[in-house]
C-alpha cells in the first residue's frame, strides 16, 4: 500500500495501482520516486506550457466559484512533458485529492468500476495512456463521466436487472501520447483537450536548475542551458541528464557543473548537439543504410532494430519530427536532409550520384 503525502499537508496523491492489490499495476518504474519528489507543486513552480497553465487557471478559478468539479480534461503529447505533473497542480489548487491509474492496469470492469466507487465528491482521477483502455472500460465510464452514474446489470439472461448506481461528481484527467487513438464518443466526454508542448531550452534550463537546487547540486547558468540543449524539449530527460552529469562532475571534478563540464558529460553519455541518443541515431542510420532514405515501415524497422514498436513511435520520434530530421509519410518513415548531414553523410541526392 502506498499514499504518497505532500508536504505542508498538500492534498494526497494516491497511486491506485499500488493501493489497491485488485489492480495490476503495468510496469513498476524505480524513478516515479525520484520524479515525486522533484515535482512542481503549484503553477508557481510549474515551468514552461504558459498558455495550458492561463487557461487552467481561469477554468479552475470559475469551478472554484461555482463551487462545482472541473469539467473533465484531457492531456495529449509527448512523453516526459509534464501531464501527470499537471494533473498533480491542479489537484492541488482545487485542494481535492488524487487518484493516479493507467488505462492497462484496468483490465478488468471490476478494476474501473473499484476505483470509480471509491471517488469521493469533487476528487480527481488521473488515467494515463488512456487511449489503450479497452472497450469495456471505455462504457462503463461513458454515463459516469457524462452523468456520475455506473451501469451495472445483476442476474442472468431473463432475470438480468440494469441498476443506475450514483457516483460523486467527479473530475476525470486522462493523459496520452496518442490523441489520434480514442475513440470519438471518449474525446467528445472531455470539456478541455489540450496539447502538451516540447520545451524551448531556456525552459529547461530553469527546470534543470529548479531540479539542482532541490538536490543540492551546484550548476551555473550555462551548465543548466547546455544540459537543456540535449534534453529534447523535454523535462524527465533533462532532469534525468541532470543526475548524470553531476554523477560526472563528482567523479571526475569538484561536483560543481559549469558549461564544459556538462558538455563532456553528455559527450561521455553519446547524447549528441540534437540531444539524440544512440537509439535515435541507429534507427536514422537504418533508415539511411538499409533503406536507402525510406519510406519504410514502422514494424520494419522495430524488427530491423529490435526495438518496440511502440518505444519508437511514443519515445523516439515525437522528438525526430519535431526536430525535422524524421517524416512520415502514407508509405512510412523517411529521414530528411538534415538527419543526413546530423549524422555526417551526404545527402540522399549526392549519395546516389556517387553510383
Ligand atoms: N519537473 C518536471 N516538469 C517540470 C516543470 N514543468 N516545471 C518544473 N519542474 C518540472
Amino acid at each position: 500500500m502506498s499514499i504518497i503525502t505532500d508536504d505542508n499537508n498538500l492534498p494526497k496523491r494516491v497511486d491506485i495501482n499500488q493501493k489497491n492489490p485488485n489492480v495490476k499495476a503495468e510496469k513498476i518504474d524505480y524513478d516515479r520516486n525520484f520524479e515525486n519528489t522533484i515535482r512542481p507543486k503549484s503553477f508557481d513552480t510549474y515551468i514552461g506550457q504558459s498558455a495550458l497553465k492561463e487557461t487552467l487557471k481561469i477554468t479552475i478559478a470559475a469551478a472554484k466559484k461555482r463551487e462545482k468539479p472541473l469539467d473533465h480534461l484531457l492531456f495529449y503529447g509527448p512523453p516526459g512533458l509534464g501531464k501527470t505533473t499537471l494533473a498533480g497542480v491542479i489537484a492541488e489548487q482545487m485542494g481535492v485529492e488524487i487518484k493516479i491509474t493507467s488505462a492497462p492496469a484496468l483490465e478488468r470492469p471490476r478494476d474501473i468500476i473499484g476505483i470509480l466507487m471509491s471517488l469521493k465528491g469533487g476528487e480527481i482521477l488521473f488515467i494515463d495512456e488512456i487511449h489503450r483502455l479497452n472497450k469495456i472500460a471505455e462504457e462503463i465510464l461513458y454515463p459516469a463521466m457524462e452523468d456520475f452514474f455506473l451501469d451495472m446489470t445483476t442476474g442472468k439472461s431473463q432475470t438480468v436487472k440494469t441498476l443506475r448506481v450514483p457516483l460523486p461528481k467527479f473530475t476525470l484527467i486522462g493523459a496520452t501520447t496518442k490523441a489520434g487513438e480514442l475513440s470519438g464518443p471518449l474525446r467528445d466526454r472531455f470539456g478541455i483537450i489540450h496539447r502538451l508542448e516540447f520545451y524551448t531550452d531556456e525552459e529547461l534550463a530553469e527546470v534543470i536548475k529548479r531540479t539542482a537546487g532541490i538536490l543540492e547540486i551546484e550548476i551555473t547558468d550555462e551548465g543548466a542551458l547546455a544540459i537543456a540543449r540535449r534534453s529534447r524539449g523535454t523535462p524527465r530527460i533533462a532532469n534525468r541528464l541532470i543526475k548524470r552529469v553531476s554523477d560526472y562532475a563528482l567523479v571526475k571534478f569538484d561536483g560543481k557543473i559549469n558549461e564544459d563540464i556538462a558538455d563532456k558529460a553528455l559527450d561521455t553519455l553519446k547524447i549528441d548537439g540534437y540531444g539524440l541518443d544512440s537509439t535515435d541515431r541507429s534507427l536514422l542510420k537504418m533508415i539511411i543504410e538499409k533503406y536507402d532514405g525510406g519510406p519504410v515501415g514502422i514494424e520494419t524497422l522495430a524488427a530491423a532494430l529490435g526495438e518496440d514498436v511502440r518505444t519508437l513511435e511514443d519515445v523516439c520520434e515525437p522528438f525526430l519530427l519535431q526536430a525535422g530530421l524524421l517524416q512520415r509519410t502514407p508509405r512510412g518513415r523517411k529521414v530528411t536532409p538534415a538527419a543526413y548531414r546530423h549524422l555526417g553523410y551526404k545527402n540522399a541526392i549526392e549519395q546516389q550520384n556517387l553510383f
